[in-house]
């Protein structure tokens, strides 16, 4: 009896060591992905939001058996929507996990801050959203999937112009944030060369709660459109600053505003405004329709812009290592190079030879409280 037990304890034992070394085997055998977003800070909703469209992506691509018949595990890294923590947990992801690829960051000033890095390293970085036209001109390592501020700018403008009849424009950006600027600077080219006049432009840092000095000014210049650059949490304050201050112009914003924040900030004084962003989940394509009724079934709510994007990223990400048939930098990286007319729920994403995507800009009014569909711009 007592050797039975002696035996049977052996046995198990040497079962659980061959288990466990097993599992540890498989575990190494996954293709790690690094991901580099602000979950917490300043910016933390665009954070939280691809967060929930790349790991959903992920549940489908590993359901479907994986990438070269290995799992794919994401290690996720929140910034806290700050430049220098960004700096260092994109270090670890490089020097300690040793990731082949990163996708991130979202914000254009941080994105900037870390691409310098992932191309000295030759590991692939693919922003899902930073839109300012510097980021990929960092290097050959250095993707997007979304569009740029040239054309996001310029759409605007033209939106303005063509359905709004706006002729006369304010502008109010964020001097520290490179997207603002850029998206301020595209917006006034494209509004003049179509005859339209910037009759004052004006600056706030981000961080900012009053802006009553900036738009007592622009409001004296008489303006039909406040071209207004920023992310949400200053905007929503701008937008409902602005109505208290009795300003009738139309308020126009970018991507910067795709945030239920906005609308928790500024209540009733969004309604009527317009912001161009990436996706809409009213658009009727069977695909998006799927995606948005899988999202809500996870998330118990719509996807917005940022989620979609996480998710087409990660999705496009995977079939780009899938053709090169290795995680090795630079294959994946003449890959993502290649990527043509992938079939994302953001749209078709052809990557350029500068490594943009070419996507058209998605026109959203608030009516009733809530960002509904307006019209789509094309590149
Ligand atoms: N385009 C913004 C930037 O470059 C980020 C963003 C994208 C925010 C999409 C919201 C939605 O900083």
């Amino acid at each position: 009896m007592k050797k039975l037990i002696i035996y049977s304890l052996v046995f198990f034992v040497i079962v659980g060591i061959l288990l466990t070394g097993c599992g540890k085997k498989t575990e190494e055998r996954n293709i790690k992905i690094g991901v580099i977003l602000p979950l917490t800070g300043q910016l933390s909703t665009f954070g939280q939001s691809v967060r929930k469209g790349v790991e959903l992506a992920l549940e489908e691509v590993n359901r479907e058996g994986g990438v070269l018949g290995k799992k794919v595990e994401l290690i996720i890294e929140d910034d806290e929507s700050k430049t220098d923590t960004a700096q260092t947990v994109v270090t670890k992801l490089l020097t300690k996990d040793r990731v082949p690829l990163i996708i991130g960051e979202v914000i254009s000033s941080i994105t900037l801050a870390v691409a310098p890095l992932c191309q000295r390293y030759k590991v692939p970085l693919i922003t899902p959203s930073a839109t300012n036209a510097d980021v990929t001109r960092t290097g050959d390592y250095i993707f997007r999937t979304c569009f740029i501020d040239d054309f996001q700018g310029s759409a605007l403008a033209r939106f303005a112009i063509e359905s709004l009849k706006a002729k006369r424009a304010g502008i109010l950006k964020d001097v520290k944030s490179d997207y603002s600027i850029g998206l301020a600077s595209a917006f006034a080219k494209t509004f003049k060369e179509m005859g339209g006049e910037v009759v004052n432009e004006q600056a706030y840092a981000a961080g900012d709660t009053d802006f009553r000095t900036q738009l007592t000014s622009i409001k004296a210049s008489n303006p039909d459109i406040i071209f207004i650059p920023g992310y949400y949490n200053e905007v929503g304050l701008i937008i409902r600053q602005a109505r208290e201050l009795s300003i009738k112009a139309n308020l126009l914003g970018g991507d910067g505003w795709d945030s239920p924040r906005v609308l928790e900030i500024a209540g009733a004084s969004a309604e009527g405004t317009y912001y161009g962003t990436h996706f809409s989940p009213l658009e009727k394509s069977p695909q998006v329709q799927e995606f948005v009724s899988v999202f809500k079934q996870k998330y118990n709510e719509e996807p917005d812009a940022l989620a979609a994007l996480g998710y087409d990223t990660l999705k496009l990400v995977c079939s780009a290592i899938k053709r090169a048939g290795t995680t090795e930098g630079q294959k994946v990286r003449d890959e993502l190079a290649q990527t043509k007319n992938f079939a994302g729920v953001t749209g078709e994403i052809t990557i350029d030879e500068n490594r943009n995507a070419r996507k058209p800009l998605v026109i959203l009014k608030i009516e009733k409280g809530k960002p509904t569909y307006f019209i789509s711009i094309k590149p």
